[in-house]
């Protein structure tokens, strides 16, 4: 629990195998009005409130301390929509990371655009990069993702729906991220007993794919609201281990 733009600085260089985030996006500015009439939503998002030179300096921060910790070869994956992608993509060049690929994640039911004025996001994107890859081979577990692909190539637009309540079960986090979508990332870049770092842990969701998956997680998270959900899901996902139930779908409380 506590800021990563902290924290990170602690931790060891070339220390962990993947990092994946999920920061703020910097959207929270754009709902305006909305603040004055619902004090939930200001509550809740603060998190994501910046100006523009505040949001470029917290991404160079982040960014750059979170590739100082991953080891030589390692993947950095970062979530984000159009707000911010492209500011994250340029700060990863910067940083002479190289871009592997851009996912488009494609939610099939995503809410529809009350405004009428524009198209209707239905997208979110990620980047995979990797550090040093001159030095040290990148993981890709080819056949694993060929394996959930129904046997074909798996291609850069991933469909997944959004997180389902079922998943949501252990409280309210606004943007709890689907396990098929962490599932996809963790197969495919870490092999199991490799660490994953997740600097905005949010409700969890990394670190509950993460160990179901055989692997050990780092997670940071600066909110303390949401420490009662990471409990509750690492708890739960724990007793589905000891278990050694093979296969999780969605996460149902016991
Ligand atoms: C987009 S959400 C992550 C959601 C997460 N992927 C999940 O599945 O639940 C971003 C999270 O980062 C946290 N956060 C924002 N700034 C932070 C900081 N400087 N250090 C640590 N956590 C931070 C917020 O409280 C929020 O929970």
């Amino acid at each position: 629990m506590g800021d990563s733009l902290e924290i990170l600085k602690q931790l060891p260089e070339n220390s962990v195998d993947m990092v994946f985030a999920d920061p703020p996006y910097g959207l929270a500015k754009k709902r305006g009005l909305g603040w004055k009439y619902s004090k939930h939503i200001t509550l809740h998002e603060a998190w994501d409130i910046f100006t523009r030179d505040e949001f470029f300096k917290f991404n160079l921060e982040w960014i750059s301390e979170s590739m100082r910790v991953l080891r030589q070869g390692g993947s950095i994956w970062v979530c984000g929509s159009f707000h911010n992608i492209y500011q994250i993509g340029f700060i990863l060049q910067h940083l002479d990371a190289k871009i592997n690929n851009s996912i488009v994640w494609f939610k099939p039911n995503a809410q529809p655009n009350i405004t009428r004025r524009m198209f209707t996001e239905s997208t979110e994107h990620l980047i995979w990069a990797v550090k040093n890859h001159s030095k040290t081979k990148w993981t890709f577990n080819y056949d694993a993702m060929r394996a959930l692909n129904d046997g074909k190539q798996m291609r850069n637009m991933w469909e997944i729906p959004l997180t389902p309540k079922s998943e949501k079960w252990a409280g309210e986090h606004p943007t709890q991220k689907p396990f098929e979508l962490l599932k996809r990332i963790i197969l495919a870049s870490t092999n199991e007993g490799d660490t994953v770092l997740d600097p905005f842990l949010g409700s969890g969701t990394t670190s509950v794919v993460a160990e179901y998956y055989g692997r050990n997680s780092i997670g940071i998270e600066k909110n303390s609201e949401y420490l009662p959900i990471i409990r509750k899901r690492m708890s739960v996902n724990q007793a589905k281990i000891d278990r050694g139930e093979s296969e999780v779908v969605y996460m149902y409380p016991e």
